[in-house]
């Protein structure tokens, strides 16, 4: 494993370097590089620096070429506009770099430098409840993160957060005593539809006598009581309707070809026991204080339509504690116990303010402060195609289960066209329709940035043509079928060659991918890998389109000098998709 400095990075010291030299008393500069259409990278930073220098930008500029030394990176400097620097890199540098991310399995990718340990917590689907597309942006999204994060070296644990606590328990729990068998099912242990159905089934019922019987109501109540008070029967009955909810999650979540480990579920139970010391913690220090009965905490810029400050109510009039309390001490285990450095959650944009408040109640707390961190990956909501909120005809929710299982239908048609001529078994459609329908999900998810919105089209996820899973998906198996026979042949760089220009436009976006990677995992921004990756598909294709590999035959050292592109591309396309969640089949 040996980390690679980009060609960015190096460009960026030189300048920096020289920037120093050409100008002492400004102290350390920024040239403030980019990606130009013009040359290479153009720097502006010069600008800044003439300002406060009083020095002219031009003349400046020239000073600091010539602070320059020469060297085998950079080709070209050219000064141009108010002072502006246009840089060529030498097509050697390029192949040079590229040869040694080629040699790595990382890619050349560096591991960052203080990594810490991030607790993140996702999919957190609610027991006896259907799974829904929030469900699936918190699962989608959150899995990308993590394999990013862990991928840069951080140490990351996932959380679980279920909603397997509340009130509601009281009345299913109190209905299953009654109806004793009414969660019995003909499906076995891994059946998770039959035990959703159930499931379904029993809670139907329990509302229904629930709104029509109040002396059922009366006994639901107590049930509650029993339940909190941790009533053994209770108790038994609740865990039965956890684990058959956890059959579900894991079904939906293994079509979602999405790992999820039991001792990574932690639900809102699992802080039961901590539930009555957070509040004593926030009492005593003077956080929360009582109001009307209730344990609150107030903050200045909440306020309600009244213009009366509302408070995070963490422990309510009648002594229950609710969903605040539950992440409170969740909150205390994650930095006590699993000694995280960040916090963050996948969690619904209009959960926003809870986490406001509860972040601002744990930071007044000490829990969260300068070396603890929390943050929430806000996601947004996702429409249907006439841009309301995505609903059935008859104003349901739309079933997770039931998009994904119509996106792998449509994706399987998809491929079955085209198996014919790729000489695919049925086997092989059966699983490339499961991982073109489930990438085309996570990619439609993945690709716009997270809190906004997003229509969820199956006909647009599901096309050859545009900023689609597939398309990235096609664009690797051709790459792996110019291999075909030559299987996994390692080609060998040829640094020496002058480049085309498509060669050197791949050439320079590939040498990004570490970046681009560090850039995701520090901000949270998992579409920029999507963006990344579909430029690296189109970069592609005009390299293939105007670099020909095989057809007609170039020079032996230019054609392989082009395969070694071929290679490096699929090898980085593999990467980034796996790290999006999403699976590359070598022949589509
Ligand atoms: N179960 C919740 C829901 O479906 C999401 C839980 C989010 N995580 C948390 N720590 N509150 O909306």
């Amino acid at each position: 494993m040996a980390s690679v400095t980009s060609l960015t990075a190096s460009v960026h010291q030189r300048l920096a370097d020289a920037l120093s030299a050409a100008l002492p008393e400004a102290g350390a500069a920024d040239p403030l590089l980019r990606r130009s259409d013009r040359a290479d990278f153009q720097a502006n930073g010069i600008l800044a620096l003439a300002k406060k220098a009083k020095a002219n930008p031009r003349e400046l500029a020239a000073t600091v070429l010539d602070a320059l030394p020469a060297n085998d990176v950079i080709k070209d400097v050219e000064v141009s506009g108010p002072g502006f620097l246009n840089i060529t890199i030498a097509d050697k540098a390029i192949i040079e770099t590229l040869a040694a991310r080629a040699a790595d399995d990382r890619l050349g990718v560096p591991f960052q430098q203080d990594a810490g340990t991030t607790v993140i917590d996702y999919a957190q689907p609610n027991v006896a409840k259907e799974m829904h597309v929030g469900h699936l942006r918190s699962a989608v999204i959150g899995a990308a993160m993590v394999e990013i994060l862990e991928f840069t070296g951080e140490k990351v644990v996932r959380r679980h957060h279920i909603g397997d606590w509340g009130t509601q328990f009281g009345m299913l729990i109190q209905y299953l005593l009654e109806h004793p068998h009414e969660l019995d099912h003909e499906g076995g242990k891994e059946d998770g539809e039959a035990a959703m159905s159930s499931l379904n089934r029993l809670y139907k019922a329990s509302r229904a006598l629930f709104d029509s019987d109040e002396e059922f109501k009366a006994r639901s109540r107590d049930r509650v009581v029993a339940l909190q008070a941790g009533d053994a029967e209770t108790i038994a009955l609740w865990q039965r309707f956890v684990d058959e909810s956890k059959i579900y999650f894991y079904s939906v979540f293994n079509k979602l070809d999405m790992q999820i480990d039991d001792p990574d579920v932690v639900g809102e139970s699992g802080y039961n026991d901590m539930l009555e010391e957070t509040c004593r913690i926030l009492e005593e220090s003077g956080v929360a204080v009582r109001s009307e009965g209730a344990l609150c905490v107030f903050f200045d810029d909440v306020l309600g339509p009244d213009g009366n400050k509302v408070p995070l109510i963490v422990k309510k009039t009648n002594g229950g504690y609710g969903y605040a309390a539950t992440d409170l001490s969740a909150i205390r285990d994650r930095v006590q116990n699993l000694k995280a450095s960040t916090l963050l959650y996948v969690v619904d944009a209009r959960q926003s303010l809870h986490f406001k408040m509860v972040f601002e109640t744990a930071r007044r707390a000490g829990w969260l402060n300068e070396d603890v961190k929390a943050h929430q990956l806000a996601f947004g909501t996702v429409l249907g195609k006439d841009g309301k909120p995505f609903k059935t005809r008859e104003g349901e929710t739309v079933r997770l289960v039931d998009l994904l299982d119509e996106a792998i239908d449509r994706a399987t048609s998809v491929v079955r066209e085209k198996a014919e001529k790729v000489g695919l078994t049925e086997e092989e459609i059966v699983e490339n329709g499961m991982y073109v329908g489930i990438g085309a999900v996570k990619y439609a998810d993945l690709s716009t940035s997270a809190v906004r919105d997003y229509k969820f089209d199956l006909d647009q996820m599901v096309s050859l043509n545009g900023d689609t899973s597939v398309y990235l998906q096609y664009a690797y198996a051709r790459i792996r079928s110019i291999f075909g026979k030559a299987g996994d042949r390692r080609p060998l760089a040829h640094p020496e060659l002058e480049l085309a220009p498509a060669e050197r436009a791949l050439g320079l976006h590939l040498d990004r991918f570490g970046e681009t990677l560090a850039e995701v995992a520090s901000s949270y921004e998992p579409h920029k890998l999507a963006a990344y990756l579909y430029q690296l598909a189109s970069l592609y294709t005009t390299f293939y389109d105007q670099c020909p590999v095989v057809k007609p035959a170039p020079a032996p050292e230019v054609a392989e000098n082009r395969l070694f592109l071929c290679d490096l591309t699929a090898r980085t396309l593999h990467q980034g998709m796996a790290l999006l969640g999403i699976r590359t089949p070598e022949r589509l």
